[in-house]
């Protein structure tokens, strides 16, 4: 859990790794170049494309003790947080647009499962703030979700500052986390909005030295925290 001071948390999206070498991937984030690993799941339905599943999460996980946060960008992730929880998942976040958040809110609960709660950019602070004190994160996704390398939509930082403010009024504990086009120009605006975690994939494995990158955009987001 987080409070605004706590440092800007940097969670590179395996998305964009080289998924024939993911185990480098993790060790670059044991080596300190960041602090979670988020993995995006995607279903082909709720999103236009395919990605990667629990038993990746399974794998994965003897190699790393940093934090899972897995995006589950599905139509029925209800069927798959059991797996994932098995898997090793130490958190998992669903979209608000499918409905059946609360029982989806209590199933991560009783699976012992950090709960997030994802948000399209279209989507407006309303629908997701009746749960803001029942998760324990809340994604604002500055772009559409379904592929990495897409640009950082700016129109988000509204609805991003709005819920910092809420979470501040009412003195909830949760992590307010961005996904899309998170790069060294756009993790500081992100940050000023109100943003303490942020997920980037191409800003870090697209680059030649991603433990580099990972580092840099560490600075640049804790520069905006100043
Ligand atoms: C988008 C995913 C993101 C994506 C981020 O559907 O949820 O996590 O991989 O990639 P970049 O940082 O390249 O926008
Ligand atoms: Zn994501």
């Amino acid at each position: 859990m987080s409070t605004e001071r706590d440092p800007v948390l940097i969670a590179p999206s395996l998305l964009s790794a080289d998924l024939a070498a993911l185990t480098e991937s993790v060790r670059m984030i044991e080596r300190g170049g960041a602090d979670w690993l988020h993995v995006d799941v995607m279903d082909g339905h709720f999103v236009p494309n395919v990605s990667i599943g629990p038993p990746v999460v399974a794998s994965l996980r003897p190699y790393s003790e940093r934090y899972f946060d897995c995006h589950l960008m599905m139509t029925e992730p209800g069927r798959y947080l059991e797996p994932f929880a098995k898997a090793g998942a130490d958190g998992c976040t669903v979209h608000v647009e499918i409905g059946g958040t609360r029982e989806l809110i209590s199933q991560m609960r009783s699976l012992g499962l950090r709960v997030g709660l994802a948000a399209n950019p279209d989507t407006p602070f309303e629908a997701v703030e009746p749960f803001l004190g029942e998760i324990d994160l809340l994604l604002l996704m500055t772009v559409f979700p379904g592929f990495g390398g897409q640009s950082f939509m700016g129109e988000v930082m509204p609805k991003v500052t709005q819920a910092r403010e809420a979470i501040e009024q009412h003195g909830f504990a949760l992590d307010l986390e961005v996904d899309g086009g998170i790069d060294q120009t756009t993790a500081p605006v992100a940050v000023a909005a109100g943003a303490n975690v942020l997920v980037a994939g191409s800003a870090i494995f697209s680059k030649p030295q991603p433990l580099r990158a990972a580092h840099d955009l560490r600075v640049a987001a804790r520069s905006a925290q100043q």
